[in-house]
C-alpha cells in the first residue's frame, strides 16, 4: 500500500471515483446530427452525457432544466443550432435569452450558474460536438456533485 493510498479516506476515494451525470438537450436538426456524426467517425468523447433529443433549443423550457437538476444531473447542456440555422426561425435566440436569464435565477437560488451550459453545434461539426462534451464534464467535475436540488430521502426513524 502506497503512502498516498494509506491517507486517503473512503469518502476522498468517493471523490476521485465520481463521474458528472450530465443531460444534454440537443436539437434534432443540428447538434443532434453533431453527436451522431462523432459517433460515427468514431470520436471519443466522455460518456457523462445522456442525451435527450428534441425538436428545436427553443422546445427547452427552464423547468426541464430545473427537473434534469432535481432528479440527480450534476450538469445540462443545450445545445442548438448555429445563430441563422434554426429551423423554426427564431427558437435559438428565444433559448439564449431565456438561459441568460435562467442563470441569473441559479445564481439567486444558489445553484452554480456553470452547471448548465449552451451551445452552437451543426450537423457537421463532430468534433466540436466532442470538445464541448468535455468541456463541459471538466467545468462540472470541477464543481463536484450538485446537492442543491436533489431531494433527500425521508428518514425511516
Ligand atoms: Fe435547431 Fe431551432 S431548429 S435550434
Amino acid at each position: 500500500m502506497s503512502k498516498n493510498s494509506e491517507l486517503q479516506t473512503p469518502n476522498s476515494k468517493l471523490q476521485t471515483d465520481w463521474e458528472p451525470k450530465i443531460v444534454a438537450f440537443l436539437c434534432n436538426w443540428c447538434s443532434y446530427a453533431g453527436a451522431d456524426l462523432a459517433g460515427i467517425s468514431r470520436i471519443q468523447y466522455p460518456p457523462n452525457v445522456r442525451i435527450i433529443r428534441i425538436p428545436c433549443s427553443g422546445r427547452v423550457h427552464p423547468l426541464f432544466i430545473m427537473r434534469s437538476l432535481q432528479n440527480g444531473a450534476d450538469g445540462v447542456l443545450v445545445s442548438g443550432c448555429h445563430p441563422g440555422d434554426c429551423h423554426y426561425i427564431s427558437g435559438n435566440y428565444i433559448a439564449r435569452r431565456r438561459f441568460a436569464i435562467l442563470k441569473n435565477l441559479l445564481e439567486y437560488v444558489g445553484i452554480e450558474p456553470e452547471r448548465v451550459q449552451f451551445s452552437w453545434v451543426s450537423a457537421s461539426e463532430g468534433e466540436k460536438f466532442a470538445k464541448v462534451v468535455e468541456d463541459v464534464v471538466e467545468q462540472v467535475k470541477a464543481l463536484g456533485p450538485a446537492k442543491r436540488l436533489v431531494k433527500r430521502k425521508a428518514d425511516p426513524h
